[in-house]
């Protein structure tokens, strides 16, 4: 406002936003106070002088203008319903959270399984933003922050819609009210796109999370791996399970493919499909990019702990090992052996073996 107060001669449809409607008010309102804005610098308005210039009073005029049509616009594009919310939700949600193995049973592909929520309960209360567990979850002040493919996570004015949808009470809005739900989507890159973690995030959502989360079908994630962010499934913090750029380093991708037992997921059959495991394949290869495309750091030092079939030539399946001074070895182990290998990374993220023993 205080910028084009001080330099009337702004562009309005830059200063206010690209609202036509408003434009369209401004040209009004220039005719009506048209005439003394262009010939008269000290106008008589109803005959009286009021010693300022003319332009003084259309400004404070069209800032009540702006002001209203704002308000206006917002109520008349029906922000508060769930019509409005319905192109995020098929956007950033509906991956995930549609069909039978939708994370915690919640849908958000039509109104009703919005409304419904999850198996813990209801994640929308009318009128309680802060008491809505699906506010607190775009928020982050419950975690893991949705949507889970994030960051980028939902922009301000996108969660304060959702907000206000809520505050209205969960209007429907103008949704069918047998709008079919939507189907989940299949996410592939297409050919010669990257592989990020916008495309491995549904599967892992959909066929990992349930026991790899803080409060999973198991309790505390097995082995405190949570499957349900970017950093978790990237984290250093214990030991790495994906080691960008080496496929046959991680174990997630040895758990998956059968190679490191028990297999992945833990209650399969059915394990993942071969495209499915191919595309976590390149996921890792080229590098476990995160959902805008950056590739993961070097987790240099980090320590890793892998399970396969020990080859002759010290390796595991296809991956050769550092075996030297350094490791210790127990139990004997032949070719042909199950093993746990124990070890850190190098700068060129090769496995400086540790102790690796017959299991
Ligand atoms: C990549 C998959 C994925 C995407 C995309 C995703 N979610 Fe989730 N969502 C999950 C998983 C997995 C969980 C369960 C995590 C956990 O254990 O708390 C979850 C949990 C939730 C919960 C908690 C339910 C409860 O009862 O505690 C809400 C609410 C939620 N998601 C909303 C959303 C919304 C809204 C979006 C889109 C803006 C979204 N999610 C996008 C995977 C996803
Ligand atoms: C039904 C529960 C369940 C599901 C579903 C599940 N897991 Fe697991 N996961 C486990 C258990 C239990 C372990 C520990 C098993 C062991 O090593 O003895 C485990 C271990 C792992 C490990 C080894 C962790 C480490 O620190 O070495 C990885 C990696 C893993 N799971 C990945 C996955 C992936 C990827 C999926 C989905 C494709 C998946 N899991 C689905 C229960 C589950």
């Amino acid at each position: 406002m205080a910028a084009f107060l001080g330099d009337p001669s702004a562009p309005l449809s830059v200063v206010v936003g690209s609202q036509i409607k408003l434009r369209a008010e401004i040209n009004s309102a220039k005719a009506l106070f048209g005439a003394q804005l262009k010939h008269d610098a000290r106008p008589r308005v109803n005959g009286v002088s009021r010693g300022m210039p003319s332009h003084w009073l259309f400004w404070v005029f069209l800032i009540l203008l702006v002001t209203s049509t704002q308000e206006a616009s917002s109520q008349a594009s029906g922000s508060n319903t769930y019509a409005d919310l319905a192109p995020i939700l098929v956007q950033r949600c509906v991956m995930c959270h549609s069909g039978d193995a939708a994370p915690l049973g919640l849908r958000l592909d039509n109104f009703e399984s919005v409304l419904k929520g999850s198996t813990r309960g209801p994640v929308v209360k009318a009128g309680d933003p802060s008491g809505s567990e699906l506010i607190r979850r775009l928020k982050g002040i419950s975690q893991p922050r949705m949507p889970m493919t994030g960051p980028p996570f939902l922009s301000d004015s996108e969660i304060a819609l959702f907000e206000r949808w809520v505050t209205a009470g969960l209007p429907r809005g103008g949704v069918a009210q047998d709008a079919p739900p939507s189907k989940p989507t299949t996410l592939r890159p297409e050919a010669g796109q990257a592989v990020t973690y916008l495309h491995v995030a549904p599967i892992l959502a959909t066929r990992c999370s349930k026991c790899h989360a803080e409060k999973g079908l198991m309790g505390a994630a097995p082995e405190g791996y949570r499957l349900t962010s970017y950093d978790s499934t990237l984290s250093t913090a214990d030991r790495v399970r994906v080691v960008p750029g080496k496929p046959d380093a991680s174990e997630l991708v040895r758990r998956i493919r059968g190679q490191a037992l028990p297999r992945m997921p833990f209650d399969g059959p059915p394990y993942l499909s071969n495209d499915e495991i191919r595309l976590m394949e390149a996921w890792v290869a080229q590098g476990a990019r995160d959902a805008n495309g950056k590739v993961a750091p070097n987790p240099t030092g980090a320590a890793v702990r892998l399970h396969g079939t020990l080859r002759s030539g010290w390796r595991l399946d296809g991956l050769d090992l550092d075996i030297g001074a350094h490791t210790r070895i127990d139990k004997s182990p032949k070719s042909g052996d199950f093993v746990e290998v124990r070890g850190r990374l190098d700068e060129a993220a090769n496995i400086k073996v540790e102790r690796l023993r017959r299991r």
